[in-house]
């Protein structure tokens, strides 16, 4: 899969592209991302590119020509890919989104920045995204959070056997995991993790999810 992200601030994308996971899988070239600065585009004087917002009111508005000019070079190579706005309008971003996104061979994910941007811009997307119902400062976050929930499913990532069973795959939150020590400060490991009667301990962790999802997301289920 190839990703690329149009930004303002690729510096931002630095600790995401060369830690852990995100960083394996571009070495053993799962995924090709490239962070593409879209200040590069603008051909105005000092590479302007926002501008005040016609009708008046306060911030600046980001404008249309440089992300354009920044899609269209990507079009240009692959005219299939799929183009994504980060913004707070978008649909609300689920699991079973990523799972379909996974598919995709070439993905641009498009950064808003400052108080808004054009809104011709959305008639060069595909789709837009909400990553929740808050503002942030920019889509940079929004793009890190989607890639990464894609980046993970895509094969070879991680273990088949961590993606079997963790939360939203069924609309159930994931079971309760534990690790050494047995008991620490007087809370012990529940018994049957201990028995070995792997059937059984199958039957409490669906049950513990069931319970879990209940409680505490009854919405999902
Ligand atoms: N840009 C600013 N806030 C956002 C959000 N919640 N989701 C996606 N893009 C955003």
């Amino acid at each position: 899969m190839r990703i690329d992200i149009l930004t303002l601030f690729p510096n931002m994308f630095e600790g995401f592209l060369n830690e852990s996971i995100i960083k394996r899988a571009i070495a053993k070239e799962s995924v090709i991302i490239k962070i593409v600065d879209f200040r590069k585009y603008s051909k105005l004087s000092n590479n302007q590119v926002d501008d005040t917002p016609y009708g008046g009111g306060g911030g600046m508005v980001l404008r249309i020509e440089p992300i354009y000019d920044a899609v269209m070079d990507i079009k240009k190579e692959d005219k299939d890919a799929k183009v994504i706005l980060m913004t707070p309008d978008g649909i609300p971003y689920k699991q079973e989104m990523a799972v379909s996104l996974k598919d995709e061979k070439h993905l641009v994910f498009i950064c808003g920045h400052y108080e808004g941007f054009d809104e011709r811009i959305r008639s060069l997307c595909d789709m837009e995204i909400s990553i929740g119902d808050y503002v942030l400062t920019g889509g940079e976050l929004p793009a890190m959070v989607i890639s990464d929930s894609i980046i993970r499913l895509l094969d070879g990532v991680i273990t088949d056997t961590s993606l079997v069973d963790e939360s939203f795959n069924d609309k159930l939150l994931d079971y309760p995991t534990y690790t050494k020590p047995q008991e620490f400060r007087g809370m012990k490991v529940p018994d049957i993790l201990l028995s070995g009667d792997h059937a059984k301990i199958k039957a409490w962790r669906e049950e513990k999810r069931i319970e879990k999802t209940k409680e505490r997301r009854p919405d999902l289920m």
